[in-house]
């Protein structure tokens, strides 16, 4: 069986895929380009995200610190964070983050749920303004 990458597995639904470079220039500024992140500063974006993105909750924390962006403390592989993530509401289209959340899902988070710019719609009418931290899973 050839394994197919994840980009080219949901092609076929409606769900976008950001290109590489998209995630770079958008994302990958402080998560870095593999989204190993910096210890500390910038938490990695990795195999998490693909468990967050099987679940309803999971789904709507992610939609939601895209959209509204994280501000408070998090804590990952024992790390602490303290920081802030910006918002992307005013800068991207419900389309683009919907595709940057397919990439970092699927290439670091080996993940395989399907946003659509549908769904990022729905979560973020449902959602408002509202801080993202309290909708993190555990
Ligand atoms: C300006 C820097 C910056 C940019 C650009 C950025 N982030 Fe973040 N991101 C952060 C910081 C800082 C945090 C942690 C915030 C905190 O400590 O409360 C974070 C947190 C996150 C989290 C939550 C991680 C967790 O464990 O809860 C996700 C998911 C995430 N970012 C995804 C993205 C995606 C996808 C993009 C591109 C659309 C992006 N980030 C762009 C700085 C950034």
């Amino acid at each position: 069986m050839v394994a197919l990458p994840y980009a080219s597995l949901i092609q076929a639904s409606e769900a976008p895929v950001a290109e590489p470079g998209e995630y770079v220039r958008v994302c990958g500024i402080c998560h870095l380009e593999r989204g190993e992140g910096v210890p500390g500063a910038f938490p990695p974006l990795d195999a998490r995200l693909g468990a967050w993105a099987g679940t309803e909750q999971g789904r709507r924390y992610l939609v939601n610190v895209v959209v509204n962006g994280l501000h408070g403390q998090i804590e990952v592989d024992g790390v602490r964070y303290f920081g802030a993530m910006p918002g992307m509401a005013h800068q991207l289209s419900y389309r683009e983050i919907a595709g940057l959340l397919n990439y970092v899902v699927g290439e670091f988070g080996g993940g395989s749920a399907a946003f659509t710019e549908k769904m990022v719609d729905e979560i973020r009418a449902v959602n408002g303004a509202v801080q993202s931290l309290g909708l993190r899973p555990e």
